[in-house]
């Protein structure tokens, strides 16, 4: 059998800010904001939104996708740095608030890879018949950790959330491969500091991520044991630009084969890929049998790469 995704889900906050609106912030420019990172605005949750309530309305947008009960889901995966309290967690008030009553609710830690650990952690599940239907989803409310005083990481980041909705699909469709890492070594280059704001030394960031990426989706694709010119899409985590670019040159892909919604929503961390690929699923970019790459990287430090043949 194959594990797939049947349906995905976003929300996006409805607070639009652009990179003249940071120019009030801090002490930084559009044209430094667009040329160092590609993004161009960013959205912001509203005070009452919380990350619960982001991850909720993706996940119900998700389900109606999938055209699955919310009774069918066994297990609810919340990848987030920003939860609403460290306990109950996100997952647990998910599930209150969709009255998923058989299912059972936990976070993922992993920082900007979070989606790609929920979704390799949901594939155990389904794959040895433990569970049929599980909500993955990503949600991050980066806006209440962000030092606003830091004009380096204020300008990167945005709020949001993306959910899938994944189960069994047809033999030689959804994952065909993956890779998760980590190196705790690298812990204190990408942290939440006691006063709880994210801190993160981005040359270093930098200098990790535009290795890793790349060899990361190389990897998933040789161990898939299709050829480079086989991936259809590939949704990199949408952290820089730059480092995007990166992964899409070495797979030689044109620039239409890469979700690029950095420009729009900024860094999403866990949101950002499930965002994407939500965006793109629902917009019709991505069609049944395409080779769909997703691969991110972030605090951790952490990485992950998932290749799956789309369709169910
Ligand atoms: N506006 C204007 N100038 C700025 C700003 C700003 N917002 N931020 C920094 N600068 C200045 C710096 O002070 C520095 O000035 P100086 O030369 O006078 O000292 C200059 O710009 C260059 O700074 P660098 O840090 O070298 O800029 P760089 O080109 O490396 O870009 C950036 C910084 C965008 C943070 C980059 O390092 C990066 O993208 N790193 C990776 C970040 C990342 O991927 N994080 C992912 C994990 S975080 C998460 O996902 C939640």
């Amino acid at each position: 059998m194959g594990v797939g995704v049947l349906g995905m889900g976003q929300y996006l906050p409805t607070k639009v800010v652009t990179n003249k609106d940071m120019e009030k912030l801090v002490d930084t420019t559009d044209e430094w904001i667009k040329t160092r990172t590609g993004i161009e605005e960013r959205r912001f949750a509203e005070d009452d939104i919380n990350t619960s309530d982001m991850a909720y309305f993706a996940a119900l947008q998700a389900l109606e996708k999938a055209n699955v009960s919310v009774d069918e889901i066994d297990l609810i995966l919340t990848a987030t740095v920003t939860p609403d309290t460290p306990f109950p967690s996100v997952s647990c008030m998910v599930q209150e608030r969709l009255g998923a009553k058989n299912a059972a609710a936990l976070d993922v830690s992993a920082a900007c890879s979070g989606f790609m650990y929920g979704m390799i952690t949901a594939k155990q599940f389904i794959e040895t018949n433990a569970y049929k239907k599980i909500l993955v989803i990503g949600a991050e409310k980066l806006s209440k950790i962000t030092n606003w005083e830091d004009r380096s990481t204020c300008v990167l980041l945005g709020d949001g959330a993306g959910a899938a909705v994944m189960g069994e699909v047809s033999e030689g469709k959804g994952i065909l491969s993956f890779e998760l890492g980590s190196n705790g070594a690298g812990g204190k280059e990408l942290y939440q500091n006691e006063q709880d704001m994210l801190v993160m030394n981005g040359r270093e960031v930098y200098k990790f991520a535009v290795r890793q990426m790349p060899e990361s989706t190389v990897n998933v694709i040789d161990k898939a044991g299709l050829q480079k010119e086989d991936v259809d899409y590939l949704i990199p985590h949408q952290a820089n630009i730059r480092i995007m670019e990166a992964a899409r040159e070495r797979l030689g892909i044109s620039e239409d084969k890469m979700a690029t919604t950095i420009k729009k929503y900024g860094n999403n961390s866990a949101a950002s890929i499930p965002m994407a690929l939500a965006e793109a699923a629902n917009e019709g970019k991505i069609k049944d049998d395409d080779i769909v790459v997703l691969v991110g990287f972030g605090g951790g430090l952490t990485w992950g790469a998932v290749a799956i043949r789309w369709g169910k």
